[in-house]
């Protein structure tokens, strides 16, 4: 398998959590005989302060020319002065847009040993394992028009679909399913949004073409309640832009910390692979940050853009392995005492590195 791989690593804590996936990467092509490129270029503060820009072109233009994109995280205090077209979010903004991904990959799910970190009781965590599709260029954040009439005191936006957005994201859900549990719950508010009649019906449509997968709907307020009560119950999660964007956020409290989280917008020219968190200025430079949301943001990768199903089971598995073993850093263990080791960025992506070799020599044996 030959990937080219662009990193842009960013601001803050980027740079260290990015290290650690690049070095998971290249663990795992080295194992199985893949060729993997690595490209590095600017986004972000370290953009503005060096070339003036947040997205410069020749970052733009490599990330066109690769595979996949891996970008750390962008952001820091010492830009929140600047209007918001020039500061580093504008170049994260910028790049989503450019690749075009329509396809937001966001999976939740519950780490035994992570359980008091998350506010839900571990017996109705344990064993969940969700993936949120979430439809990423349409609906409510992109539809026209919209505007703030400041003047009459009056503001509006606009959801709207067409049938070929909402079939587009619903058979990438519906793949996805077919490699999990076959199980797709497709999320709206049918009972009061035309434009959620429409992805109701369309919904349904492409579920013919996938008969091998259950599909239900599920009304976006009693969909944020049961993720609470019965996360365990849910497999492809299929939803529009604005609910996809709250009820992710809102499954987060089920793996329990942000550090642990990753995505992959998928469906555009390039798929881009980041992990949920920011920069984290509070910690960034000092061996503090979780590593584990960008090592799995990296077993994405090899799923989404490499096809090496083996590899990213892999090291998700090691990264279970390393917290069962009871290996944290600083920000997990948190409620944590007997039999855990706190460890560096650096000392938890080794442990994590040596483990997949483990696993992965143990299986080619
Ligand atoms: P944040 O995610 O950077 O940090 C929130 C809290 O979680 C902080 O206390 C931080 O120390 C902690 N945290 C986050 N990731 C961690 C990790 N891997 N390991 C250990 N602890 C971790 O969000 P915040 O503070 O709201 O934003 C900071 C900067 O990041 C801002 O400039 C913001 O605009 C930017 N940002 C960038 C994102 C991106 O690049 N995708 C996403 C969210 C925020
Ligand atoms: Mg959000």
């Amino acid at each position: 398998m030959k990937l080219r791989i662009l990193v842009t690593a960013g601001d803050g804590i980027g740079p260290e959590v990015t290290h650690e996936a690049v070095a998971v990467l290249k663990e795992t092509a080295a194992l199985g005989g893949h060729d993997f490129t690595f490209i590095e270029r600017r986004i972000g503060g370290v953009a503005i302060v060096a070339d003036g820009t947040p997205l410069p072109d020749d970052t733009l233009k490599a990330a066109l020319e690769s595979d996949a994109v891996l970008l750390g995280a962008v952001g820091g205090n010492e830009f929140n002065s600047l209007p918001p077209d020039k500061r580093p979010e504008a170049g994260l903004l910028k790049i989503r847009a450019e690749l075009g991904g329509f396809a937001n990959l966001r999976p939740a799910f519950a780490f035994k040993e992570l359980a008091v970190n998350s506010p839900l009781r571990p017996e109705i965590v344990d064993g969940a394992d969700i993936l949120f599709v979430r439809e990423l260029l349409g609906g409510l954040y992109f539809g026209q028009p919209r505007a703030w009439d400041k003047a009459a005191g009056r503001a509006w936006n606009t959801m709207a679909y067409t049938r070929d957005e909402v079939a587009r994201v619903a058979r990438i859900a519906f793949r996805l399913a077919q490699g999990r549990r076959r199980k797709l719950t497709s999320v709206d508010k049918a009972n009061v949004l035309e434009v959620s009649q429409l992805w109701r019906s369309t919904v349904n449509e492409v579920a013919a073409e996938f008969p091998d997968v259950m599909v239900e709907h599920q009304y976006v307020d009693a969909m944020a309640m049961h993720l609470m009560n019965r996360p365990r119950d849910f497999d492809v999660v299929l939803t529009e832009n604005l609910f996809g964007d709250i009820l992710s956020d809102e499954s987060a409290v089920i793996t329990g910390s942000l550090g642990m989280l990753p995505s992959a917008t998928i469906g555009g020219k390039v798929n881009l692979y980041e992990p949920v968190h920011g920069s984290a200025p509070d910690i960034a430079g000092k061996g503090l940050a979780n590593p584990l949301g960008a090592i799995l943001t990296a077993a994405l990768i090899l799923r989404h853009s490499g096809g090496l199903e083996a590899e990213a089971a892999a090291v998700e598995s090691s990264v279970r392995k390393v917290l069962e073993q009871g290996f944290r850093t600083p920000d997990l263990a948190r409620g944590n005492a007997a039999g855990v080791t706190v460890l560096s960025t650096k000392e938890m992506g080794a442990k994590v590195r040596e483990t997949v070799k483990e696993q992965l020599l143990a299986t080619s044996r």
